[in-house]
């Protein structure tokens, strides 16, 4: 059959990638993909959030399966209008998808299934936030209410920082919403813990964990992940159980009683806290990085399982998942999260040669006259699957150097966590 992969990340390049392995699959194309999704699928360029140009590429493609990426044309209700006119796609309805779109509705959703999540308070004006101040100490969390690209949540540790951040959103700095959600601070670890979901039940779909923050240490402001690794040492089966039947069961239960039931990946980001899991977000995807972290350690046929998935026979199905350890660091673009440059060469990318436990999966680049250029604050992700943590990342840092781009910079402690000096 062939396959469509919607988005330009490292995220879509790793599903791809790992499409491309399946024997069901003939022709991969990638909507818009990048100058890495090129080498193995035939790019399509078009504005995702039109939908008829998608329809209009995926019937003149004679495309039989539509595989989302991305949270905005899911938020956006693409799988809604592409199961109307008939087209196989795989990825939630865009009421479910509010679960990754309006924060304020997982929370009211968290209170009345009583999942465990940060106290909270959805505001709309100073009012609101000053009667949450009353009953809260600092650190305070504030997230826009919108989709953000992870740039909308703010820590704040002080009245100042916590009105400025405020303002900006009231005054609709992000676009999607002017609402707020104020939120408690928990201390803990963070958990990225996924599922394939379809209308019956839902199964594992692995672990990982990722690093948020720009800087060493995990410091400076948020981004979309510097780099991440899978498994987490944190997830066992005791662990597990609580995030199962506190969680994700009730969630994927709420959203049936909605007479919305939830279908594709679904990504829970978990604060764990004294041994107690705390929903932290919901998104409606798989994650990026931490997809390019578990998908090379998926053994099973990755079409086979969303073909499971969309036919309601995910119960039937074992996923099998390697042993070995991996790791994805992100080479970014100087000034990221700020402001950066675009479109500057990538030199050492063509003739690697790289072995088969590395991958260099592309996440913000394109194609200028057959030259690999920068398309993005994300730049590459350079992953590698291994025996342990502690060598994959060499081997990640030998490929960095090879890569040796002088526009771009990374983090050297990715995983600092579970790697013991
Ligand atoms: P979110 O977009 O909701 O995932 O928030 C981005 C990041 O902010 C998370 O990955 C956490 O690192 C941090 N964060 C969000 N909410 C909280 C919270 N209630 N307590 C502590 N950290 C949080
Ligand atoms: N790695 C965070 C995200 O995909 O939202």
């Amino acid at each position: 059959m062939n396959i469509a992969i919607i988005g330009s990340g490292g995220r879509e390049h790793a599903l791809c990638q790992k499409f491309s392995e399946s024997k069901k699959i003939n022709k991969i194309f990638c909507i818009p993909g990048n100058a890495g999704t090129s080498t193995i699928a035939t790019n399509l360029e078009t504005n995702l959030l039109n939908f008829k140009s998608i329809k209009k590429i995926i019937i003149k493609n004679k495309i039989d399966l539509v595989v989302v990426g991305p949270e905005m044309p899911l938020v956006n209700g693409i799988a809604d209008y592409l199961k109307k006119e008939k087209i196989k796609v795989f990825g939630p309805t865009k009421f479910a998808s509010r679960l990754e779109g309006s924060k304020a509705f997982v929370k009211r959703l968290c209170s009345k299934f009583k999942i465990p999540t940060a106290k909270y308070k959805v505001c709309k004006n100073f009012k609101d936030v000053k009667l949450f101040l009353k009953k809260n100490n600092f650190p305070v969390v504030v997230k826009a209410d919108g989709l953000a690209a992870g740039k909308g949540v703010k820590i704040c540790n002080n009245k100042s920082e916590l009105d400025s951040f405020c303002k900006k959103i009231f005054s609709g700095k992000f676009k999607t919403s002017n609402k707020l959600v104020l939120e408690e601070f928990i201390k803990g670890e963070e958990l990225s813990y996924f599922v394939i979901v379809d209308k019956k039940t839902f199964i594992f779909f692995g672990s990982a964990q990722d690093h948020k923050r720009v800087g060493e240490k995990d410091t400076g402001p948020n981004t979309g992940g510097m780099g991440a690794y899978s498994p987490s040492p944190l997830l066992n089966k005791h662990i597990e159980k609580k995030i199962i039947s506190r969680i994700i069961r009730p969630t994927i239960k709420a959203l049936k009683t909605k007479k919305n039931p939830y279908t594709g990946f679904l990504y829970a980001g978990l604060m764990i806290k004294d041994d107690n899991p705390y929903l932290i977000e919901y998104n409606v995807r798989m994650g990026d990085p931490e997809c390019q972290v578990i998908l090379p350690r998926l053994k099973t046929d990755l079409t086979t399982i969303v073909l499971a998935a969309l036919n309601n026979n995910l119960s039937k199905l074992k996923i099998k998942w390697s042993t070995l350890k991996c790791m994805t660091i992100v080479l970014c673009a100087k000034g990221y999260p700020g402001k950066y440059q675009q479109s500057k060469p990538i030199k050492n990318l063509r003739g690697l040669n790289l072995k088969k436990n590395l991958f260099v999966f592309h996440a913000g680049t394109k194609l200028v006259d057959s030259n690999i250029v920068s398309n993005g604050g994300r730049v590459l992700n350079v992953a590698s699957i291994g025996a342990s943590f502690k060598k994959v990342r060499l081997n990640l840092f030998k490929l960095l150097k090879k890569i040796n781009w002088k526009n771009g910079f990374f983090r050297k402690d990715i995983g600092w966590r579970v790697i013991k000096k």
